[in-house]
């Protein structure tokens, strides 16, 4: 007899492994995360990214393997970023749509190879920059509207390369309408559009910079991308990626931002994606290193937060781990 009379117990839910997984409100699987991957041009290079241990710069020979790997495990998207050479970098990012560029060509053979996955691009100035900015900079200034016809030559450019999604990132306004609208007249209508929407001025971008050497040559990206203090603001740019064409709305950074996820789930019918970032993932990996945290718990965890909070697509560098581990899912 208990002595008390407690009516509602929550713990009954919680009893053993089935009445848990029977009340699980919310599951993840392989195929909702997208794997990010970076190439460097050449032949027989894998470097391990310093500041983002476990992750690697690969080029187009490692990569098709990895991708093959990360196909067996059931992950199925991919976006890629390439790491450019300082001497193909200039203030307009013209080897951004070369046809020569190894980012283009590498993307043409992914998609001869792996047709069934879905190639994702970025769509941004800055690892074309010789300034390191994701748009133009003038007299020190990043000038919004003469960059739109330099994303659009870019993403009809990724387009054609075969890309399936293009992802830009670059937080000028009227870019994806401007992308939707080079797109369509170019004959792309079928390429999607994953509008990186609420996208911060983040100190959690580091090891991608680091990845790809694209940090800012001088300044910051406050004046593009959004303040972390602001929410409702997230509110405003869904609302025009969604009026300009977009085919999923995506927030960035991830695990810091849980409430701007929830909000856009709640205001959207889009798809929602969420990129867990380089720092973010790098925060965890190093405290597992470390023996502070345990890995094969507090990863899943994290991404299960993500879900939790409204992402129905996670972008994150433990995608492949996830994949070999929970196979099935969670
Ligand atoms: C660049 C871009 C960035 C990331 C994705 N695209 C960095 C930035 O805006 O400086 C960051 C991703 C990550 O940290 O994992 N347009």
């Amino acid at each position: 007899m208990s002595t008390f009379s407690i009516l509602r117990r929550p713990r009954r839910n919680r009893r053993s492994p089935a009445l848990r997984a029977m009340a699980a409100e919310t599951h993840l699987q392989p195929s909702q995360l997208i794997f990010p991957l970076f190439l460097v041009d050449g032949k027989g290079i894998k470097q391990e990214i310093h500041s983002l241990p476990g992750i690697f710069r690969y080029s187009s020979d490692y990569l098709l393997e990895e991708i093959e790997t990360c196909i067996g495990l059931g992950i199925h998207n991919f976006i890629l970023f390439p790491a450019v050479a300082d001497s193909l970098k200039d203030t307009t990012a013209t080897y951004s749509y070369h046809s020569e560029n190894f980012y283009l060509n590498v993307a043409q053979t992914i998609k001869e190879r792996f047709p069934e996955c879905t190639l994702i691009s970025d769509v941004a100035m800055d690892p074309y920059s010789s300034d390191g900015h994701d748009g133009l900079v003038k007299n020190g200034k990043i000038i919004n509207d003469e960059t739109l016809p330099i994303l659009g030559k870019m993403a009809v450019a990724q387009a054609q390369a075969g890309f399936d999604m293009l992802g830009p990132s670059d937080m000028m306004d009227g870019r994806v309408g401007y992308i939707r609208r080079a797109l369509d007249e170019a004959g792309f209508t079928e390429t999607g559009i994953l509008a990186y929407t609420a996208k911060y001025a983040s100190a959690f971008y580091g090891p991608f910079r680091d990845a790809l050497d694209s940090a800012p040559k001088s300044g910051d990206k406050k004046t593009y991308q959004m303040n972390p203090a602001n929410r409702r603001e997230a509110l405003l740019e869904a609302e025009l990626d969604t009026a300009e064409g977009a085919d999923m709305l995506m927030v960035k950074p991830a695990l810091h931002y849980l409430d701007v996820i929830s909000d856009l789930k709640a205001s959207s019918p889009l798809p929602i994606a969420a990129y867990h970032v380089s720092g973010e993932c790098a925060m965890l990996t190093a405290a597992c290193r470390n023996g502070w945290l345990d890995y094969e718990k507090a990863m899943p965890e994290a991404l299960l937060s993500i879900r939790r909070a409204g992402a129905d697509v996670i972008l994150t560098y433990f995608a492949k781990d996830f994949a070999s581990r929970f196979p099935g899912g969670i």
